[in-house]
């Protein structure tokens, strides 16, 4: 079945983990979530319980993987339709040193031969729906015919949906951080990447921070895709299904059967995993607030002391 893209939450490292998308689908039904990047070498040869973590509640989930492998890819692919994952997403818009020091992410940009061969090679290997997300260009090659020639060639090669970071990456001298923010927003490139291959599906990302003017991209694009205004408010979440997929909700929606039902939810994971990685889809909500001192402190003690029952409590208080 295919991926309906209308709206996506971005790929985060450190926060889109299972837990965070398992609240998130609390939130929207409809919503298409994303896994952190994860390694292709490490999942071929590492834990891939670990890795690919997810509960089929979560669907439509896709996998995002890093690497420039074709035959690592194609295990991927193996991988993420064995653990029941709607699609594949290459990153070629991270620029972080690490990566570039793998030869993948955002510098991949300029090797679109050596993407399109990755790309061909998951097609031959599984029949999950690929898709890319990368930048409008690296350093010095920023120009729109760069973007326009690499969307060219790998669509060619059969990847048909793109996620386009509407910013170029600087690969030296600017921290991955800086590189969220610094570069320009450039949505007219993206918009006009829409005009030049009507048939592909290309959705926008960066700095979209609320539902306002989803109607004007809609307009231009097939859907928009948001990563940090999600992770600071999930709750943006709740009027996804019913302003961007047209759901009526009859069930309206309560905040804290939400926050009552992902505490019940991450029960089985008490010990297991840290308490902090439990507690972070919520936590930018509180950590956020003016005058929150003495709040991220009872907080932080009642991490440490895996306090969750007044953990839920505060959660909770903050909606009454
Ligand atoms: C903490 C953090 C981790 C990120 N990790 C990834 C990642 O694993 N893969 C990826 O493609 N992009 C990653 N990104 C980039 C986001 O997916 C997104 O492209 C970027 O934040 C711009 O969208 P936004 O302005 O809506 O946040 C990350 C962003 C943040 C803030």
């Amino acid at each position: 079945m295919s991926i309906d893209y209308r709206f996506s939450v971005a790929p985060m490292m450190g926060y889109t983990t299972p837990y965070a998308r398992y609240f998130y689908r609390l939130l929207s039904k409809k919503a298409v979530l994303f896994t952190e990047m994860v390694a292709s070498q490490a999942l071929v040869r590492g834990n891939q319980n670990i890795l690919c973590q997810k509960n089929d509640l979560e669907n439509p989930v896709i996998l995002q993987v890093g690497g420039n492998d074709e035959k690592d890819m194609a295990k991927c692919s193996n991988i993420a339709e064995k653990y029941n994952y709607d699609g594949i997403n290459l990153n070629i818009g991270c620029p972080s040193k690490k990566v570039l020091k793998g030869r993948f992410g955002a510098c991949l940009m300029q090797e679109p031969i050596k993407v399109s061969q990755m790309v061909k090679s998951i097609k031959r290997e599984s029949s999950l729906e690929i898709s890319i997300k990368c930048r409008t260009g690296v350093d010095d090659k920023d120009n729109y015919d760069f973007l326009k020639n690499f969307i060219a060639l790998t669509s060619e090669a059969g990847c048909k949906v793109f996620f386009v970071h509407a910013r170029k990456a600087h690969l030296k001298g600017l921290s991955p951080k800086q590189n969220r923010t610094i570069p320009k927003l450039e949505y007219e490139k993206v918009y006009k990447l829409k005009n030049d291959f009507p048939h592909l599906k290309i959705i926008l990302n960066g700095g979209i921070n609320n539902l306002n003017n989803f109607n004007e991209h809609y307009s231009n694009l097939d859907g928009i895709m948001m990563g940090r205004a999600i992770q600071k408010n999930p709750f943006i979440l709740l009027d996804v299904d019913k302003k961007i997929f047209k759901i009526n909700e009859t069930d309206k929606k309560n905040k804290i059967k939400i926050i009552n039902n992902y505490f019940i939810f991450i029960q089985n994971y008490i010990g297991k995993i840290s308490s902090y990685h439990l507690i972070s889809p919520l936590l930018a909500m509180y950590f956020g607030a003016p005058n929150s001192k003495s709040l991220k402190q009872k907080i932080n003690d009642y991490i440490i002391t895996k306090n969750f029952e007044k953990l839920e409590k505060i959660c909770i208080d903050s909606f009454s």
